[in-house]
């Protein structure tokens, strides 16, 4: 080869290498977030078909601090104490947890459908800050808990008064949502229960599930625990998953029935009998059953962790069988939206997949949104009183548990085809290569999360927010409050 051919190729490769060399430079650059945004600056705004906002920016504005709950007497009034705190297992196992009011998980509580409540949380020592999302309840958005978006995070010495109206009836759970993914794990969660007025003499007791200092507990045990319940007794359990990934749940020894997924009760829901119940992240299922005379277990596949029911001397119940599943989607006679379904004002389609690329400046390969890394994902608007449907398809190769704020959602296809029991949901398992979608009415004004459950996986991008056109936040992340919400 000549010389002058071997510079000119050295030449061109080197001006390959520049440009190369450039471009992910460029990409690197552009994904680094600024020291304090406001998520309303990001997002690429999707209006699923339907009409974009009107330019008119002086009219119409609503900040989320408008949006608050009502005011007026509490009927209750609860005060949540953010603090770390040594947790003792059952097992004598010691953990460094976070606690509200010195325990994990934090005090259940329990109030009257229609009870106007009032929280109020206070932190003592957590240096990074708490704020409380109910989760599933669907309060107005001011009293949604999330740092940076709602409200600021709460700072050691600090205060913040939640106050909504319960106007639901069912399960659901508290947690925070500054650094949720490690403060939920580490045990700033709770259960929620809203009771009809009047309450059924059924003994109703709530079991959140967690995966607490690498052991799985079941209420406040990571053991067996046992219970005494007379034979013949009615029994709701409240079975809450507040772990980040979907748990194989069983009850055994006795015919049980789903009486609720998500705080919404199910219609004529039917006898169910050894089977698996996977039980997705943040979700909850109501399990009914009439004590009979031999011992009943709640537990999972996972763990030896649960509670047995029933007589001390209880016959050991027969097993599971792990390859019959319950399946909301042919279970009970199925909820309808109350309207016909066969047109929507907005239609987003939101697919979850993996790229390669920068995210925040850090290379991987992250999950993306509508083939996009975050902050670029897609953000849905809606207008208030619109008939909604979201498709979520899912090509990442894992599950993702998708949960929207605010707002129940109405199941009624998956895989492409209708469900034969469309059931409500405000967190929904989405699977490797599933697709589902979902319809709701815009009813609940403000700027929602929309996020994958599997906390780490909302940290690492899985993120988005529907919002309402016109509505703005005055709350960063980061900044001097040092929000941060996932
Ligand atoms: Cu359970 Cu964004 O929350
Ligand atoms: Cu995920």
């Amino acid at each position: 080869m000549n010389r002058q051919l071997i510079r000119a190729l050295v030449a061109a490769g080197t001006l390959l290498l520049l440009a190369v060399l450039v471009f992910v430079g460029k990409a690197w650059y552009d994904s680094r977030l600024p020291e304090t945004y406001n998520v309303m600056e990001y997002g690429a705004p999707d209006y699923g078909g339907g009409p974009a906002p009107s330019h008119d920016h002086e009219r119409g504005r609503t900040s989320v601090r408008d949006l608050g709950g009502p005011t007026g007497v509490a009927d209750v009034r609860i005060e949540l104490t953010a603090r770390k705190a040594e947790i003792r297992l059952d097992s004598g196992e010691k953990v460094d947890a976070l606690t509200f009011n010195g325990q994990v998980p934090g005090p259940e509580i329990r109030v009257k459908r229609r009870d106007l409540v009032e929280v109020t949380l206070l932190n003592e020592d957590i240096d990074r800050g708490v704020a409380i999302h109910w989760h599933g309840v669907d309060v107005p958005n001011r009293e949604d808990g999330v740092a940076g978006v709602t409200q600021d995070a709460v700072l050691p010495g600090g205060r913040y008064t939640y106050r909504f109206r319960a106007d639901q009836l069912g399960t659901f759970w508290y947690h925070s949502h500054q650094d949720s993914a490690s403060q939920v794990a580490r045990g700033l969660y709770g259960v929620f229960v809203i009771e009809p007025r009047a309450r059924p003499a059924t003994l109703d007791l709530s079991v959140p599930v967690h995966t607490f200092g690498g052991k799985r507990v079941f209420g406040t045990s990571d053991g067996l625990v046992r219970r005494p319940v007379a034979a013949g007794r009615e029994v709701r359990l409240r079975v809450v998953n507040t772990d980040d990934v979907r748990r194989d749940l069983f009850l055994r020894g006795t015919p049980f029935r789903v009486l609720a997924i998500d705080g919404v009760d199910l219609k004529d829901p039917g006898l169910l009998e050894a089977v698996k119940l996977p039980l997705g992240a943040g979700g909850r299922y109501d399990l009914g059953f009439t004590m009979p005379s031999s011992a009943v277990s709640l537990g999972d596949l996972g763990s030896r962790a649960g509670i047995v029911f029933g007589p001390p001397a209880g016959v050991e119940s027969p097993p599971v069988d792990p390859a019959t599943q319950f399946d909301p989607a042919a279970y009970g006679a199925g909820w309808t939206n109350g309207e016909p379904l066969d047109r929507f004002d907005r239609h987003f389609t939101i697919e979850i997949g993996r790229k390669l690329g920068f995210l925040n400046g850090r290379p991987g390969y992250h999950w993306s949104l509508n083939g996009k890394l975050f902050p670029d994902v897609p953000m849905p608007v809606v207008r208030k009183g619109e008939l909604v449907k979201i498709t979520f398809v899912n090509h990442s190769g894992a599950l993702h548990p998708m949960h929207l704020h605010g707002h129940h959602v109405l199941v009624v296809s998956r895989n492409g085809e209708a469900v034969k029991t469309p059931w409500w949901v405000d967190i929904l398992d989405v699977g490797a290569d599933e697709r589902y979608d979902v319809v709701f009415r815009a009813s609940n004004t403000g700027i929602w999360m929309l996020h994958c459950h599997n906390l780490p996986h909302a940290g690492a991008g899985l993120v988005t927010h529907l919002t309402y056109d016109g509505v703005t936040t005055p709350f960063r992340v980061g900044g001097h409050a040092h929000n941060h919400p996932e």
